[in-house]
């Protein structure tokens, strides 16, 4: 692990870049258009980081999932009046949900982390668990042929290692859900940066 990884592997060295480059307000803008909670909703947030999108989403059956143990110390502490806070890689989700069927699944800054196959392992056990009219909200860095340099750069060196483009994104989702609203957002951060967001649902099951 380099020393930039062991950094931000600290929660409040995590939170105090975050401050940086403005990811607070990124928050706000990704629950009011994309997540649209209602009140009682299941939002699994998997790969939670420290818990911060809990206290946005305080009306709902919140359950926050993250393999970094200090992470999810942090959330427990600070944000356990707002949700449920597992330490578990996102191949284990089943034993969080405990039989819950999911209305949202909030994937903000993970696939990324996550080669194809885990990634698509992930999405298709996300989907075998949504309610019907459950969706998941995944945001992510991609490289795009007419983005800047410094968003690239910043793309491409990341902490993850699997930044995609938007096709080799798509190809993640082509089982058990499908995108049914995608957009590229430029405008989130204090820094270049291109943000992809999807909305995916489960996929209509063919009548044959
Ligand atoms: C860029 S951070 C995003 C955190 C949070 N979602 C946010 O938007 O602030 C990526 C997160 O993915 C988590 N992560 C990476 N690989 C994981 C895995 N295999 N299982 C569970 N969490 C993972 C990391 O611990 C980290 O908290």
């Amino acid at each position: 692990m380099s020393i930039r990884e062991r950094l931000l592997e600290n929660p409040n060295i995590f939170a105090f870049f975050n401050l940086l480059i403005g990811v607070k307000s990124r928050t706000k803008v990704i629950i009011n258009e994309y997540v649209s909670p209602k009140s009682g909703d299941v939002i699994v947030d998997i790969a939670c980081g420290r818990g911060e999108f809990s206290k946005e989403l305080a009306s709902t059956r919140y359950i926050g999932v993250d393999n970094n143990p200090s992470y999810i110390r942090y959330a427990e502490k600070h944000y356990s009046d707002f949700g449920s806070f597992h330490c578990c890689d996102v191949s284990d989700l089943s034993t969080s949900l405990n039989g819950k069927l999911i209305d949202t699944a909030l994937l903000i800054g993970v696939l990324h982390h996550l080669t194809n196959s885990q990634a698509r392992d992930m999405i298709n056990d996300i989907g075998r668990h949504l309610s019907d009219d459950g969706k998941i909200v995944s945001v992510d860095p991609v490289f795009t042929p007419d983005q800047g340099l410094v968003s690239r750069l910043l793309a491409a060196s990341d902490r993850g290692k699997y930044v995609r483009s938007i096709d080799e994104h798509h190809s993640l989702f082509d089982e058990s859900v499908e995108i049914c609203q995608s957009e590229i957002r430029e405008d989130w951060l204090r820094i270049p940066y291109t943000h992809y967001v999807c909305v995916s649902r489960k996929r209509a099951k063919s009548g044959i």
